[in-house]
């Protein structure tokens, strides 16, 4: 059925996501050795799946090679994680969309580390848009002014950006998380992977450094076999609609929004931030 699951007031997928799913995800026992890379739908989970593995291995490509996306750093909330747990090798690499309260108990307790990507909402909700589009379990997304608002009311998937990114950024994980943004990424992908490969406590060479980034480049990534999706029937991705690597940069927003959107879009956003304590890393406006 195309009915999104609801728990705990969230939207989620589908597909792959079940009440029992969502409770093993919940009580999962989480290893100090585990790493998390956590994000708000479109914002860079895909790419974290192709360099956590690199960065954690020292830059052997056996896993991205030969293992798909989801098996190899599988979704915390999926049910595929039940199926490959007792495959996955320490140290473990998983991503989540969850919300920082829906998060396991044990991460907590536990000395596991977590990477937050953030992504200018604005490219969020375009990408958004049009993974709706081919995704064939998704809803039609309509006009991109429907979508707006649908996005600004937090009536999608996994709920507003706002409470996401809020959430995450008051995390108290003290020294165990790292915040990094799609735009470093996209900027300058080796640096990044250094920022990456220090927090989680590996000194890699410098042509370590520059193979991975080369191996995580969007480029390499739409033709990996097992990264792009190719392998998903076509009923739930279809790429002939919008390619799920559609064109990973940075401000496709401005060829989307009118003035009007964008005066709303960043009312909305800036209010719902007010008196944070933190400030966002671009400019919405
Ligand atoms: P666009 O739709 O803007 O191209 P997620 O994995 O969280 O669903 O995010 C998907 C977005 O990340 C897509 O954005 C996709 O193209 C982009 N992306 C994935 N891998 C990338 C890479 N190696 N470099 C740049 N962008 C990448």
């Amino acid at each position: 059925s195309s009915e999104s699951v609801q728990y705990h007031g969230l939207l989620l997928p589908p597909v792959a996501h079940t009440l029992e799913s969502l409770e093993y995800a919940q009580h999962f026992s989480v290893e100090d050795t585990d790493v998390f890379g956590v994000t708000y739908p479109k914002s860079g989970t895909v790419w974290m799946q192709e360099i956590l593995p690199l960065v954690l291995n020292g830059g052997d490509l056996t896993p991205i090679q030969t293992i798909p996306n989801w098996d190899r750093v599988p979704w915390l909330e999926e049910t595929r994680l039940a199926k490959v747990v007792d495959r996955l090798k320490s140290p473990r690499a998983l991503v989540s969309h969850f919300p920082y309260y829906l998060m396991p108990q044990s991460l907590h307790t536990s000395k596991a580390k977590v990477i937050y990507i953030m992504r200018n909402p604005k490219d969020v909700m375009v990408s958004s848009y049009y993974f709706h589009r081919m995704a064939g379990f998704l809803e039609d997304p309509g006009t991109f002014d429907e979508f707006m608002e649908k996005f600004l009311e937090g009536k999608v998937l996994f709920g507003k950006w706002t409470d996401h990114v809020k959430g995450w950024r008051l995390a108290k994980l003290g020294d165990r998380i790292l915040y990094i943004t799609y735009e470093e990424m996209v900027k300058d992908l080796p640096e990044a992977l250094r920022h990456i490969s220090d927090f989680l406590g590996r000194n890699l060479s410098e042509e370590t450094i520059q193979k991975i980034a080369e191996h995580c480049s969007f480029k390499s990534m739409k033709a990996n076999q097992m990264s792009n999706f190719s392998l998903v029937p076509k009923k739930y991705m279809d790429s002939e609609k919008s390619n799920f690597f559609r064109k990973g940069v940075v401000g496709d927003w401005k060829n989307h929004f009118n003035t009007e959107q964008l005066a709303r879009f960043t009312s909305v956003i800036r209010k719902e931030l007010e008196g944070e304590s933190f400030s966002l890393p671009w400019s919405l406006d």
